[in-house]
């Protein structure tokens, strides 16, 4: 059995850092789980210049073609698909990581919304006592996205903003981005060698 995970990308900026996560996981042998709000897939077209297919079941085939993924190893979910696994408790992956996270999301799994598959999941997680990861993008953040991201720190998420570090000496835009992926699949406890660790640097 594959270790499973979910994934969901919602329409903040920093679709590069999702599907480097993607890539990652895969390698990883993970089975994942993947979620995309309309907003993730809009933010991909500008970012990226994907654009993905509409319908979960050619998501999932593009996406496994896409990254080497064995079938079935990537699965897209619809956003009503409330009998996916990601909606229920009984069969919910312990982990799932949302990345990008836009503040319209933190509000939203903040107050419990699950008015779609990736807020359900979200909540689930919550719930269940899993680990959910958000890497928020938004600058500068109000008030509200500070409460919202409280709360949620207060319950045992994780916030992890998209914010990379300088220190070690990125030469490209893949750098910065293999930063924070890194940093999120520590957290997972997923080994990578994408960076190295503080006070590693040398030995
Ligand atoms: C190109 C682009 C970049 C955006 N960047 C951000 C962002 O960094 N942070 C954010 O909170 N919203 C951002 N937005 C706005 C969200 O996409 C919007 O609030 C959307 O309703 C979020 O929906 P979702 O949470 O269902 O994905 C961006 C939108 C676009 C089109």
């Amino acid at each position: 059995m594959k270790k499973t995970i979910t994934l969901a990308l919602t329409g903040a900026s920093g679709a590069p850092y999702a599907l480097r996560l993607l890539e990652c996981l895969v390698q990883a042998d993970y089975q994942v789980y993947l979620l995309a709000s309309s907003a993730a897939r809009v933010v991909l077209k500008t970012e990226q210049q994907q654009e993905w297919p509409g319908s979960p079941k050619e998501l999932s085939a593009y996406l496994c073609r896409q990254y080497g993924a064995e079938e079935g190893q990537i699965v897209a979910c619809g956003k009503e698909e409330w009998f996916s696994p990601v909606a229920s408790g009984s069969a919910a992956p312990k982990q799932m990581v949302v990345c990008p996270c836009s503040m319209g999301t933190v509000s939203a799994i903040a107050n419990g919304a699950s008015d779609n598959l990736l807020e359900r999941a979200a909540d689930v997680v919550i719930k269940e006592r899993g680990q959910l990861i958000l890497v928020p993008r938004e600058s500068p953040f109000s008030a509200i996205h500070l409460e919202n991201m409280l709360k949620l720190a207060r319950l045992g998420v994780t916030i992890m903003p998209a914010a990379p570090g300088f220190y070690h000496e990125p030469k490209s835009i893949e750098d910065l981005v293999d930063f924070m992926v890194a940093r999120i699949l520590d957290h997972l406890g997923v080994e990578h060698a994408l960076t190295s660790r503080w006070g590693y640097a040398n030995s």
